[in-house]
């Protein structure tokens, strides 16, 4: 007999959902988890609770309040003279948010009795997990079946090897103890546009060094040069088609050479963070032991519905294909967890927000025109922008717009890309929209609350037809 129905390894969001949703549906679950906090206390959350989505979120909000007041106060006619701000307070409340939100997943793993395993877990067989702990001590559990969420970790690039000090990578610049004069960013990705405004906002000249040509790929063309053009307003300097040449650090001092079409740029910063991509981490499962495929790139391969190779083994999250998202982890623990009970399960990726927590923020769901365009597809495309927006002049927050595709032939909703306020909030809707297989005119036709910034939604779906009130 097993000593469980199911064994997750790993504790992330796509982990310690799954543990959960597997013991609401009555199954003995069992959750290894490696990740120690300073003192040695095992913690669970993984990286988004503990280095990622949370702790950036809570230095996004901290040096917000510092920008407004800084610079914003004196158009509400308020007038704060000599803000300053105590970084370490920044940082020791970005750690208290860490501690209670991981301590509330602890919690609730107690509430539905999940068995915290602490150690590094790795695969005997398809239904035998080796648990080492700090102390080496081994411990050999069984389960019907095993859900991999072990996650991913920064890419590293070797002329710029991170040494925890001047050089660091995503987790390390969330922890400065104090402003860098100077800051340096290779990747103008999610993480080096998020963590390069954090420190923008509180003092840093931030030069961006991205190899690609063009600034966000992955975004609309139209939210991505509007958004690049407000960033660089703000003062982030970004260098695009710019690949490093050399690293050195000099007397805390790094400076970088990168080549630009045929020109060679010097830089010299106080810090540098690579944040050029996250790779999965497989480290320490004995995949190749026990004969787990993993991909080219190093992602554990699996089929439409995160099975694996092996007979009840599945893997979730980051370790697998698919964005590198917090609530894609979560949605397929959930899905994984239901299709063990025997139900049916979505694994669907069509309808996964993204957003990028700048400030104005960028959120979208589903294809650009671009890739649209490439289709082949029929489209009307509707705009909107905040500035329009009775609220978003209230808030002086006029920067942005909505724009909402559509099919041109049948109105179905294709996608929604917004650069603004709120834009994480507001692409909701168009979730929730979009996952119901909405038309733009059942938008076009839903009542929205007056004042609000999501009128803007509301008129960028009448703009598909030609038919905005307030344009
Ligand atoms: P992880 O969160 O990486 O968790 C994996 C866990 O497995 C870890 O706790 C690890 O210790 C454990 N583990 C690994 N190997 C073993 C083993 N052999 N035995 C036992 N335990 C093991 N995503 C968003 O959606 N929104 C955001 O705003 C956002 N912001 C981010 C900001 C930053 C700075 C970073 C770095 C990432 C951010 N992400 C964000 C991405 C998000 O953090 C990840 O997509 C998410 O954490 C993936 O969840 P996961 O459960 O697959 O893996
Ligand atoms: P990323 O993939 O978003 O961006 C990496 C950037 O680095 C790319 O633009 C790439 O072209 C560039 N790059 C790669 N090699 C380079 C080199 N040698 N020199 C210069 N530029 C180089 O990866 P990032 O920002 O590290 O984030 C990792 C992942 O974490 C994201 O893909 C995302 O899935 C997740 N994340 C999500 C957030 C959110 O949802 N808001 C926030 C932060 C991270």
């Amino acid at each position: 007999m097993s000593d469980y129905d199911v064994i997750v390894i790993g504790g992330g969001p796509g982990g310690y959902v799954a543990a959960i949703r597997c013991a609401q549906l009555g199954l003995k679950t069992a959750c290894v988890e490696t990740w120690q906090d300073r003192k040695g206390k095992t913690v669970l959350g993984g990286t988004c609770l503990n280095v990622g989505c949370i702790p950036s979120k809570a230095l996004l909000d901290s040096s917000h309040h510092f920008e407004n007041i800084t610079k914003h106060s004196s158009e509400h006619g308020i007038s704060v003279e000599n803000a300053t701000i105590d970084i370490r307070k920044m940082i020791t409340r970005k750690d208290k948010v860490v501690k209670i939100l991981t301590m509330g997943v602890a919690g609730l793993f107690k509430k539905h009795n999940i068995t915290l395993l602490e150690g590094i877990g790795s695969l005997r067989s398809n239904s035998e997990v080796e648990v080492t702990s700090a102390e080496d001590e081994k411990l050999i559990v069984s389960a019907k079946n095993i859900i991999i969420a072990t996650g991913s970790i920064p890419s590293t690039l070797p002329p710029a090897p991170v040494d925890h000090d001047c050089i660091v990578d995503s987790t390390g610049a969330l922890a400065f103890d104090e402003v860098p004069e100077r800051l340096g960013v290779i990747g103008a990705g999610v993480i080096g546009l998020e963590l390069g405004s954090v420190w923008r906002r509180l003092g840093s000249e931030v030069t961006v060094i991205e190899a690609m040509n063009e600034f966000m790929p992955a975004a609309d063309k139209d939210i991505a040069d509007a958004a690049k053009k407000e960033l660089n307003k703000q003062g982030l300097d970004i260098q695009l088609g710019a690949k490093m040449t050399s690293c050195t650090t000099v007397n805390g001092k790094v400076k970088i050479q990168y080549q630009q079409e045929n020109e060679s740029n010097d830089l010299e910063v106080d810090k540098l963070i690579v944040a050029i991509g996250r790779q999965p981490n497989t480290q320490g499962l004995n995949a190749e032991h026990v004969g787990l495929e993993i991909d080219e790139r190093g992602f554990i391969e699996t089929d439409s519905q995160c099975r694996t190779n092996l007979e009840n083994v599945y893997a979730i999250g980051d370790v697998i294909k698919g964005p590198m998202l917090a609530h894609k982890a979560m949605e397929e623990g959930v899905a994984v967890a239901e299709l063990i009970d025997g139900q049916q399960a979505d694994f669907s990726h069509d309808n996964i927000p993204w957003v990028v927590y700048t400030w104005p923020e960028i959120a979208w769901v589903g294809k650009t025109e671009q890739q649209l365009n490439d289709e082949g597809r029929n489209i009307r495309v509707g705009n909107f922008p905040f500035i329009a927006t009775g609220r978003a002049r209230a808030m002086n927050e006029t920067t942005g717009m909505i724009k909402m595709i559509g099919d041109a032939d049948t109105d179905e909703l294709l996608s929604v890309h917004i650069f603004g306020p709120n834009a994480s909030e507001l692409i909701s809707e168009a979730v929730l929209a979009k996952s119901f297989e909405a038309s733009t005119e059942d938008i076009a036709r839903t009542i929205h609350a007056h004042p609000t910034l999501s009128e803007a939604m509301h008129e960028a779906a009448l703009s598909v037809d030609g038919r905005t009130l307030h344009m």
